[in-house]
């Protein structure tokens, strides 16, 4: 796929490996469209960028901005090709315990962001994606869909979930829109501000933005970013190995 004079659209743009995917894309030739509640952190990405990029204020737990984003954007961009639902939160618990910890509303603003928005404009989306020479909706999974931590369940369920999502959309695009590819990146451990002051051997935003980047221009369905390709196999030789690796992470 060519990024030139694509217009791309790309959820929690404005920080972690949402902005460096927003900021190649830009240096690629793509007009940027950020999505982000922070406008300031957004435009402080669209001051980095080499190339246009546009921010689109929205809270994306709420179901009336996943709403109002797709209408907007439809409108306002008839030639959008590209969409990256990127924007993830990771609500994290106690090792251990009884009952959701008080954190049963976090959790459902969880599942909103990382599930909910990515399906409501992946379908709202769609008729505009689907009317392009060529289009791609990308979907942020984790190696913690194929192997969950004991501290985040709900997140685990959630990147699991999207990844079958974007199996059986791809299933629907083939008949319905063969121009529209599902890409599903499954990423690996990355150093942002989601997993700032945890693991180790992280990889940069940028490395992994240019596997998503990548990934886009190969016609790649499937991304596996860093050691994710790793644990699929290690999950497919024993699972339960994969499964030890990592529970307590
Ligand atoms: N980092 C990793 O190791 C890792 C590993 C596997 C998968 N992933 C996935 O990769 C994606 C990016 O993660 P990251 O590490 O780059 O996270 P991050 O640095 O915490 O950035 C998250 C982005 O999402 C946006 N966001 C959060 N809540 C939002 C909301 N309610 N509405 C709109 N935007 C929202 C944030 O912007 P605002 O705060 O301004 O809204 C920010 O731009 C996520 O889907 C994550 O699950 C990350």
């Amino acid at each position: 796929m060519k990024l030139k004079g694509k217009v791309a659209l790309v959820t929690g743009g404005s920080t972690g490996i949402g902005r460096e995917i927003a900021l190649q894309l830009a240096a690629k030739g793509a007009t940027v469209i950020v999505v982000a509640r922070d406008e300031t952190r957004a435009l402080d990405t669209v001051a980095l960028a080499r190339g246009r990029m546009i921010v689109k204020r929205a809270d994306l737990s709420r179901t009336d901005e996943q709403d109002r984003v797709v209408a907007e954007v439809s409108r306002e961009f008839p030639d959008l090709s590209i969409l990256v639902n990127n924007a993830g939160i990771q609500v994290t618990m106690d090792d251990t315990g009884i009952g959701d910890g008080g954190l049963i509303a976090r959790f459902r603003q969880e599942i909103e962001v990382n599930l909910t928005a990515p399906i409501a404009l992946s379908f709202g989306l769609m008729p505009t994606l689907a009317r392009q020479r060529e289009g791609a909706i990308v979907n942020l999974a984790s190696g913690l869909a194929i192997a969950p931590k004991r501290t985040a369940p709900v997140y685990c369920a959630t990147k699991s979930a999207i990844r079958t999502f974007s199996r059986a959309l791809r299933y629907r695009c083939e008949d319905a829109a063969p121009c529209l590819r599902v890409v599903d990146v499954v990423m690996a451990l990355v150093d942002t501000g989601m997993t700032s002051g945890r693991g180790t051997g992280k990889l940069s935003p940028q490395a992994a933005a240019r596997a998503v980047v990548n990934g886009l221009e190969a016609n790649r369905q499937e991304v596996w970013v860093g050691q994710s390709a790793l644990l699929d196999l290690l999950h497919r030789i024993s699972p339960g190995l994969a499964y030890g690796r990592l529970r307590n992470g």
